[in-house]
């Protein structure tokens, strides 16, 4: 047994908070056109101009939100210069604040002194508007206000509001600049028109990073982070090439890497390597497929419940009407009301999007035409795991039970 002491012993770090997720790197690499276009676009407000709104959209972890922190600190520091300019940015991310209601009382807390913020319920919308519009125009100057991960957002109310409040005659005093990002390509084209003009007025689109760009994002990031020489040599290439994978996730790579070093830590290793990267990514998978099934809903937890038993019994991969059969199956024991086989079908493929499974078409030509085939994308037992509450609920099915 060991004594549990706590000592420093080997780390490969000497910077670990660089690779954490609201580290903001001093320059970016690789993002030339784009912050080029971002740039300009924000430009009038060192003028003292009300610069358009913007709309930035691409994928997950390809640089929007560092791209707009790293601008827009550049451009609060750059204002310091000139004393008849009063600049004030803030970014809120509506994953946390998903109604107009919740962004505008926000917004009002925000601009107000603590002892006088207001409670997040309580008042009309209309009458969070009226106080919003008196902070902002108390406050004056140029506001630039971002809207990270817009499409969170439940209404757009305030999206009109904001991006139209001068042409309202809502706002005399202060110029205000929205920002929306999204990383959902198909939010803009939802929003109502009006919405979608205003706030729109300049799009910028953020490219895909390809592997060669994420080792540049990584070796960057592995002088801050890292000692000298700690990292063997095929470490970031490997990490940039499943970051490529993972849709070109610059994030992604970002977390593979810490964990690959983490992982070298607890074993005291004196260098990370090739084998910590594999193993890392196996980790951050599993922890995925987790989360993935905790969001998930009873009926579509039965799903892959069915899948998992069918696998138990070596019966993957599976069609979707032998999937269907053990899900209603299933749904008898849980009591619950067994939905479509239509819905189920079209189940199956979300389930696949989010990695819990694995789709394959089989092609058996003229003769038998296309069908698809469902297996567990992960392990059973990793799965299973993650179906613990599921399992509890419902009691566990014969052929699973040498698995829990
Ligand atoms: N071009 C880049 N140079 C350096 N770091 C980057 C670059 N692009 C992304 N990153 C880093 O990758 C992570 C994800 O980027 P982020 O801006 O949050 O992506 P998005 O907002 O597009 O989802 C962050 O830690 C960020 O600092
Ligand atoms: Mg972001």
């Amino acid at each position: 047994m060991g004594s549990f002491e706590f000592v420093r012993e080997h780390s490969p770090y000497k910077n670990r908070e660089a690779l954490l997720d609201d580290y903001t790197p001093d320059t970016l690499v690789g993002r030339d056109s784009e912050l080029e276009e971002y740039h300009g676009a924000l430009q009038p407000a060192i003028y003292g101009e009300q610069p358009d709104n913007i709309f930035l959209y691409g994928k997950a972890g390809v640089g929007k939100t560092a791209a707009t922190r790293f601008l827009l600190d550049k451009l609060e520091n750059n204002a310091d210069d000139y004393d008849d300019l009063d600049i004030f940015t803030e970014l809120v991310n509506c994953d946390g604040l998903n109604s107009s209601y919740r962004v505008a009382s926000h917004l009002v807390n925000t601009l107000r002194d603590p002892a006088n913020r207001i409670s997040e319920t309580g008042y009309s919308r209309s009458q969070v508007y009226e106080l919003m519009w008196d902070e902002l125009d108390t406050h004056g100057g140029i506001i630039l206000l971002v809207l990270d991960e817009i499409d969170h957002l439940k209404d757009d109310s305030i999206l009109y509001q904001l991006s139209r409040a001068r042409e309202n005659g809502n706002l005399t005093e202060a110029r205000i600049g929205l920002i929306g990002i999204s990383n959902d390509l198909t939010f803009r084209d939802g929003l109502s028109p009006k919405v979608r003009s205003s706030l729109c007025e300049r799009s910028i689109s953020f490219s895909t990073y390809d592997a060669n760009e994420l080792r540049a994002v990584l070796d960057q990031r592995r002088e801050v982070a890292f000692k000298d020489d700690v990292l063997t040599e095929d470490v970031i290439p490997l990490c940039a090439a499943f970051g490529a994978q993972e849709s070109g996730d610059a994030r992604k790579a970002l977390d593979l890497l810490l964990k690959a070093g983490d992982l070298a830590r607890e074993e005291n290793a004196e260098r990370v390597s090739e084998e910590h990267v594999r193993r890392g990514r196996d980790l951050l998978e599993r922890e995925q497929v987790a989360r993935g099934i905790a969001d998930l809903n009873d009926h579509e937890r039965l799903v892959v419940y069915a899948l998992a038993t069918l696998e138990a019994e070596g019966e993957t991969p599976a069609r979707s009407r032998e999937i269907y059969s053990r899900y209603k199956a299933l749904s008898v024991t849980a009591q619950r009301e067994a939905l479509t086989a239509r819905w189920l079908r079209e189940h199956l493929d979300d389930l696949a999007m989010l990695g819990i499974l694995s789709v394959s078409e089989i092609n058996e030509g003229s003769a038998g035409g296309k069908y698809r085939e469902y297996a567990l994308q992960q392990d059973l037992a990793v799965v299973l795991d993650a179906l613990e509450e599921t399992l509890e609920a419902m009691g566990v099915h014969t052929s699973v039970k040498g698995y829990v």
